[in-house]
Parts: structure tokens; C-alpha cells; sequence
């Protein structure tokens, strides 16, 4: 129905708000596609060497997709607010903006979450984090969060957002794609590393 579509657009026009490239940008820190691996995220522009700009864009991000999810639920039932949290997701990495060619998703993935459920979006968070704090592999930390989250849902009784967080966490490993092939080569980049030649 037409109220679905509505919760779509409205999700899909948030998440297509590229804050990094915008905070990059006012920021003067250069075009974050001839920095590091060239993405539009909170890690790439954590390669600049701004640590503010990088946590900006992780807000940034986080902020849209929490923002779809709270503003469907405040006005709409269920079905739009799953609608909005996928349609947000796929906003930051298809946004009409740069010519579809977006972001990986994973700050948007833990707001969507956060939003949604924060439990599972806190538990979302701790598992990048501590994926994060041992690997020092955004990327995986990010893999590993995605894979884990349906599993945690089925058993916790928030199996209802199961089948959203299965498609997310799909969407988000072909989105890393390039970084799975390093993370298997073993020449990703470790957080923190500055910017070296695009990959
Ligand atoms: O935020 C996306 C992260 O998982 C990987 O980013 O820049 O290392 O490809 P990047």
C-alpha cells in the first residue's frame, strides 16, 4: 500500500545522507574515494587522521538509521518500520546522491538496531567492539556483529526483526567484499593505520 511506499522513500532518502562525505567536506580533509580503501565511512575517515570527523560520521550514520526506525514506529506499525530500517540501510550504500555508489553500512546497521531494539543493538555494538579491540579489524569486527546478531535475535525473543537482520547482514558482507579478499589475504588495513594508496 501506499503508506509502505511512503516509509520507504522517507528511509531510503535518510540513509542516503552521506555524512562522511559531507563532514569530509566541511572539514576540508580531501575526497575520502583517494583515501585508504576509498569508502565513505567512519574508518576511512578515521584515515585522514581526524578522529572528530570520524566520530561525526559514525553518529552521522548511526543517526539516520535510528532515525528512520524511531520516526516509522512514532507514525506507522510494523511492517514499516522494518521497511524504513532496510530501505535506510540500502540508502547508505546505494545513495542517489553518488551515483549509487554508497557505503559498507555498519554504522547504519548499529543504529538501525539500536533503534529497533536497543538491547540487540547495544549487543551489536560490544561484538564490534570487542572484535575491534582484539583484531583491530574494522571490517571484521563489523562481519563478525553482522553474522551473530540473527542468532542472538532467534534466542532472545527478538525474532521478529530476524529476517531484516539476515538481509542486512547479506547486503553488508557483499558490501565487503574487497575487504573479506584482504581480511583472507591478510593484508587489510588495521585501525588506526593512516592512509596509504587506495584499495
Ligand atoms: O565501516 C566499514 C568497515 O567495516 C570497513 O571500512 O574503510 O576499512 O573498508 P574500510
Amino acid at each position: 500500500p501506499l503508506i509502505l511506499l511512503v516509509w520507504a522513500v522517507i528511509g531510503y532518502l535518510l540513509g542516503s545522507i552521506p555524512s562522511g562525505v559531507l563532514i569530509a567536506r566541511a572539514m576540508n580533509l580531501g575526497n575520502l574515494r583517494d583515501i585508504g580503501s576509498g569508502n565513505i565511512g567512519a574508518t576511512n575517515v578515521l584515515r585522514t587522521g581526524n578522529k572528530r570527523a570520524a566520530a561525526l560520521t559514525l553518529v552521522g550514520d548511526a543517526l539516520k538509521g535510528a532515525v528512520a526506525v524511531l520516526l516509522a514506529r512514532a507514525f506507522a506499525g510494523e511492517d514499516a518500520v522494518q521497511l524504513a530500517a532496510l530501505m535506510a540501510f540500502i540508502g547508505h550504500c546505494f545513495p542517489v546522491w553518488l551515483n549509487f555508489k554508497g557505503g559498507k553500512g555498519v554504522a547504519t546497521y548499529l543504529g538501525i538496531f539500536l533503534g529497533y531494539a536497543w538491547p540487540i543493538g547495544l549487543a551489536a555494538c560490544a561484538i564490534w567492539l570487542i572484535v575491534a579491540l582484539v583484531s583491530r579489524y574494522s571490517s571484521l569486527a563489523a562481519l563478525v556483529a553482522a553474522g551473530w546478531l540473527p542468532v542472538i535475535m532467534a534466542f532472545t525473543g527478538y525474532g521478529s526483526s530476524f529476517f531484516l537482520a539476515i538481509i542486512l547482514c547479506l547486503i553488508m558482507y557483499a558490501r565487503h567484499w574487497s575487504n573479506i579478499q584482504r581480511l583472507r589475504a591478510g593484508d587489510e588495513t588495521k585501525i588506526g593505520a593512516s592512509a596509504g594508496v587506495p584499495k
